[in-house]
């Protein structure tokens, strides 16, 4: 099938998931699309507030993509030096650990851009006080902007098979974190070590949320979520619907399970 990254007839393989959902043959093809449309919300923030708040996920699925970042000719003038990096979610570890989600977007995004420093922003998640450090910093550099702009306005979120989304687990005292930005979270269903995340209140607020999901493996967990039956602290992506912003899914055809 001939690629175009701006088409607009659905995919016959869309699940009904909540949100658009965008599906391409081949994660490449994913990554492609998903290229186009960052860049397009980076140039229009910036446009009209003068920088853009992107905060970016951990896990395997995302890491092709920044290397993408990093390399594609048609992202090369990304407006690196008018964004500010936050991270989504955090493993409690030192950032030279391999599970560090900052560890690893640091060595492929940050080392890499002209992205200045002060505007990258690491979850210091081994400090006691890394869920009130990481809110103030939120709130200082967000809140210059006019008020109903003071919010994230690019989130890249994954989904593990269990359905948790950021750090957010079935079942774990994270998700009802009411009023708080970010919080720590452990438990029995959270994948060791422990976390800091950002809450639903937080990612709920932004302005456009992409999730990316690709592979086989995932097939059975986009099953449930378009089935919707399962309740959020069950199946923590469901609780992913932003107040008054968009939702896009991004996934390959690997990822879609077979149409009824
Ligand atoms: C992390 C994430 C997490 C991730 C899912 C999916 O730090 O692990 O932020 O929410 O997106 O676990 O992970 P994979 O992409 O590795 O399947």
């Amino acid at each position: 099938m001939d690629f175009n990254p701006y088409e607009l007839v659905p995919h016959p393989d869309s699940p009904d998931l909540p949100g658009t959902v965008i599906v391409r043959d081949t994660p490449e093809d994913v990554l492609e699309v998903l290229g186009a449309d960052l860049y397009v919300q980076a140039k229009a923030c910036i446009r009209g507030f003068g920088d853009f708040h992107m905060a970016l996920s951990g896990g395997s699925t995302p890491e092709p993509f920044y290397r993408k970042l990093m390399s594609d000719p048609s992202l090369r003038d990304f407006p690196w030096k008018k964004t500010h990096l936050w991270i989504v979610d955090e493993r409690r570890v030192p950032f030279e650990d391999e599970l560090s989600n900052f560890g690893m977007i640091r060595q492929i995004i940050v080392q890499h851009s002209d992205i200045p420093g002060d505007q990258v922003h690491p979850m210091q998640a081994e400090r006691d006080d890394a869920d009130v450090r990481y809110e103030d910093e939120l709130r200082s550099a967000l809140e210059w902007r006019e008020k109903g702009h003071d919010r994230l306005d690019f989130v890249l979120l994954g989904m593990g098979n269990d359905g948790h989304t950021a750090s957010l687990f079935p079942r774990s005292p994270a998700l009802s974190a009411d009023g708080r930005l970010v919080v720590f979270n452990d438990g029995p269903s959270v994948t060791p070590p422990d976390r800091v995340t950002m809450t639903y209140s937080l990612l709920n607020a932004s302005r456009f949320i992409a999730v990316l999901v690709y592979g086989q493996h995932k097939r059975g967990t986009i099953e449930r979520v378009a089935g919707r039956k399962a309740e959020p602290k069950d199946l923590p992506i469901l609780g992913i619907e932003p107040l008054a912003g968009d939702v896009r899914w991004y996934l390959d055809q690997a990822a879609c399970p077979e149409p009824a």
